[in-house]
């Protein structure tokens, strides 16, 4: 029987994550460095991801054999403080393979970004084996968590697994400060007839992935034998790609009142390194990966 210790359990993936196990009767322990909102239906514990002691004894005391650790900051929010970013990135998932080590945790999963390519690839179409050269804070932890991944699975027998998220648009939970926020906000604002200021360029095309492909999706690689896994360090996938003019004009057409003023900030620059789109052969191949909702299946949710 899996039981699933989350880490970074309040984020915009976590609460799916919970839904998603309480749904399947898989125990899960979520925790978080702040207290829930509203009630969860799952264990909840306050615990720093940067206590290692305080989560080793967690596992422990719970019997856990699985972790999903999602704590990160995020690639806008990285940027205003690098320093802490790397500490809480780095220094968290650090523990967590140590305790993983001593533990002999079965399963980690460790979510990894579109953030670890950079302008030495292709953006246009970025390749599983694109050369790697981020330059946020962000991309440069996750690049690292990448290379951590396919050491310590050697050295110890440990299974990390990871997958290079897109952005994620998710209706029911907010976003946490990432480049890619801007979707859930400008759908937000224009859903009440409310102009919206968009921080990045109007023509800025990012590849993006509904919350439902991300959740079953990861559950899917999760499931799959390890021997059909070739990549060692993180899987590409991809659902679709737009810009913040497209998605105006979808609005627009479904309706939705309100105009879109284009402020492009420092964000944009962080999105000006990142893929147009992504080449999702081998997930495809490896482990059945296949997203079930383009842009007009993702957004068909909000208009019903
Ligand atoms: N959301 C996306 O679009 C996206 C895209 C690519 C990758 N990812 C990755 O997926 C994972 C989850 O992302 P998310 O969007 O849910 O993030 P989020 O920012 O919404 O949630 C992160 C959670 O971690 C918690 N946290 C922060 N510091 C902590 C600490 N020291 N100890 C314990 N908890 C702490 C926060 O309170 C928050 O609830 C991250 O690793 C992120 O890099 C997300």
């Amino acid at each position: 029987m899996e039981r699933v210790l989350i880490t970074g359990a309040l984020g915009q993936l976590g609460i799916e994550f919970i839904k998603y196990f309480k749904k399947n009767n898989i125990y899960v322990l979520a925790t978080d460095i702040k207290s829930p909102s509203k009630e969860l239906s799952c264990d909840f514990e306050i615990a720093d991801a940067l206590d290692k002691e305080h989560l080793d004894l967690l596992v422990k005391k719970n019997k856990i054999n699985t972790i999903y650790h999602l704590v990160a900051v995020l690639s806008a929010i990285g940027e205003t403080n690098p320093i802490n970013s790397w500490k809480v990135n780095m220094n968290s998932f650090h523990n967590i393979i140590e305790i993983s080590i001593e533990n002999k945790i079965k399963k980690i999963f460790w979510p990894s970004s579109i953030a670890v390519f950079g302008t030495k690839s292709n953006l246009e179409m970025v390749d599983q084996n694109s050369i790697l050269n981020p330059n946020t804070i962000y991309g440069i932890s996750k690049f690292a968590g990448e290379k951590l991944i396919e050491y310590y699975n050697k050295k110890f027998e440990l299974d990390i697994r990871s997958i290079r998220y897109p952005g994620i648009i998710s209706f029911d939970t907010k976003p946490g400060g990432g480049t890619t926020d801007y979707v859930m906000e400008m759908i937000d604002s224009m859903s009440k007839g409310n102009d919206y200021q968009c921080f990045l360029e109007k023509n800025t095309k990012l590849p993006m992935l509904y919350i439902d492909d991300a959740i079953l999706g990861t559950i899917r690689y999760m499931n799959t034998n390890k021997n059909d896994l070739n990549v060692k360090d993180s899987y590409n996938i991809s659902g679709f790609s737009i810009s913040p003019y497209e998605l105006e004009k979808k609005l627009n057409e479904n309706g939705f009142k309100g105009n879109v003023k284009y402020k492009p900030d420092y964000r944009n620059e962080i999105a000006k390194t990142w893929p147009k789109e992504i080449n999702d052969f081998d997930a495809k191949k490896d482990w059945g990966w296949k997203a079930k909702f383009g842009l007009d299946e993702t957004l068909a949710i909000k208009f019903k």
